[in-house]
């Protein structure tokens, strides 16, 4: 008699369980049935959207959108566990993205000077080295002059003119800078002074301050280039007419974003904006009248900022970032989004790797934010930041920068980004192969 009792309660046991197998089968189909149609409905706008562009789609494609349904996140699916490729609605934009980049071909303007590309920073406080490395880094690679505009504090500015006048012997001619101190602009400085901290709103006057300037790259100081500068530069070229500025989104997961989920103020698109790489026709930007909530007209760039902040500042947790979703969630024909290997950052895969476009064709500019250069937390970025630190001009790439880096990355798989660690060094190796190439034909 125990034993038939025995016998039905493993039975019983077992339908329980195959029950619950059968269910949540049935759940995650039900699920992936709805990302599909989901996903050919966004399609189809974005192939009208991007035009000519889209129609050059090739059979990679069809992968591409697969990985990208859009699962949602549930009891049966939290967050932790989505499968390893999942990307958000942002991936069906940059399937149609890619096709631009694909076919251009590094400009070579036969003999003709070139237009120096503009790169801004601003650097406060103890981030001199940080932003060394990213010059550095910009330096490195590629071939086209730089000017770079350096917003510092005044005891930053011998520092970097001590870095910059001893660089590299045949690299030194590839870039010339300007230093300039922490400023407002001259109308109305009083005003300016009284509401916004100086560091950290400086970029938003650079149009202002820059008069002469027509287009300008601004990047954080925890940005390394791992791509050649003028690779995003010449997306100024790309922009449509009403265009005026290219920015990353802040991430790709709507489900697991930060302005999807604790915003108190407008933002761009699903996920906002991160603005740690900006790319900017300044020109435009000048000349533009924003749409806004503060007024029924229209405002320039100048008299926009002040009561935008007035009206937001209680709400507004990331600063400058914040104010600038702002303003383009009212003028979002004026943004030229970019994928997401543009502006890595951990975001991208501490739960796992959600960048689709990286793991296809790797990094492009890596962003250590949240201090990842500098602790113990993201191990595969701080790698990455000191193997530029460690570099020398004049050194090998390969010998000096790429091996030892890429023996550094593999002691890093234990964590999340270190697993997808062969995507920091994926981009790099043809940035090196290509700058190496340059060099043994003695330019
Ligand atoms: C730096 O400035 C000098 C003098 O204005 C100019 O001749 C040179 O071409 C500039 N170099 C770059 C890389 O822009
Ligand atoms: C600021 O946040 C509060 C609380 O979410 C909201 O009620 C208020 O409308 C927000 N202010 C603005 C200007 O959006
Ligand atoms: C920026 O926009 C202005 C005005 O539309 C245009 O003349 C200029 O060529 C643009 N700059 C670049 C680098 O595309
Ligand atoms: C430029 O592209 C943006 C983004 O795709 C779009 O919203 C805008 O309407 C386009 N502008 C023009 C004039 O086509």
């Amino acid at each position: 008699m125990r034993r038939y009792l025995r016998m039905l309660l493993a039975c019983a046991l077992f339908a329980l369980l195959s029950a619950l197998y059968v269910f949540s089968q049935f759940a995650s189909s039900l699920e992936r049935a709805t990302g599909r149609t989901d996903g050919r409905a966004q399609r189809g706008d974005g192939r009208q959207g991007a035009g000519k562009a889209a129609q050059k789609s090739g059979p990679g494609d069809q992968h591409w959108y697969n990985r990208c349904r859009s699962l949602s996140v549930s009891y049966w699916n939290p967050y932790w566990r989505l499968p390893p490729a999942v990307c958000g609605m942002n991936c069906l934009m940059e399937s149609s993205f890619r096709y631009i980049l694909r076919d251009e071909k590094p400009s070579r303007a036969g003999g003709s000077r070139q237009e120096p590309v503009h790169l801004a920073v601003v650097a406060c406080g103890q981030r001199l080295d940080e932003t060394l490395t990213m010059l550095k880094s910009a330096v490195a690679l590629g071939r086209q002059p730089l000017h770079f505009h350096i917003f510092a504090e005044d005891e930053l500015h011998s520092g970097f003119r001590a870095a910059l006048e001893v660089w590299p012997g045949p690299g030194r001619s590839r870039y010339n800078y300007t230093l300039y101190p922490i400023t407002f602009p001259a109308d109305n400085a009083a005003e300016w002074k009284k509401l916004f901290k100086p560091c950290a709103s400086q970029r938003l006057f650079l149009p202002i301050i820059l008069k002469d300037v027509d287009s300008l790259l601004y990047v954080d100081t925890d940005i390394l280039f791992l791509r050649p500068v003028e690779d995003l530069w010449s997306l100024l070229a790309h922009f449509n007419s009403s265009q005026l500025a290219a920015m990353a989104p802040e991430h790709e997961e709507p489900r697991i974003a930060w302005y999807s989920r604790f915003a108190r103020h407008p933002y761009y698109g699903k996920t906002g904006l991160n603005s740690g790489v900006m790319l900017m026709n300044m020109t435009r930007i000048r000349e533009k009248h924003f749409k806004n909530d503060m007024t029924s007209v229209a405002l320039r760039w100048k008299d926009l900022l002040i009561p935008l902040l007035q009206k937001y500042k209680l709400n507004i947790t990331w600063g400058d970032q914040d104010l600038l979703n702002i303003i383009f969630h009212h003028n979002p024909e004026s943004l030229f989004l970019v994928p997401c290997q543009w502006n890595y950052r951990p975001d991208h895969c501490i739960y796992g790797s959600n960048c689709v476009p990286a793991e296809q064709e790797g990094v492009f500019i890596l962003h250590g934010n949240r201090g990842v250069y500098h602790d113990e937390k993201q191990p595969s970025f701080r790698a990455v930041y000191q193997a530029f630190q460690r570099y020398t001009f004049g050194e090998d790439l390969v010998e000096s920068l790429l091996l030892p880096l890429e023996e550094d990355l593999r002691k890093t798989t234990h964590t999340y980004c270190g697993r997808v660690g062969h995507l920091f060094t994926k981009r790099l190796q043809l940035s090196v192969r290509t700058s190496q190439g340059d060099a043994s034909r003695g330019q």
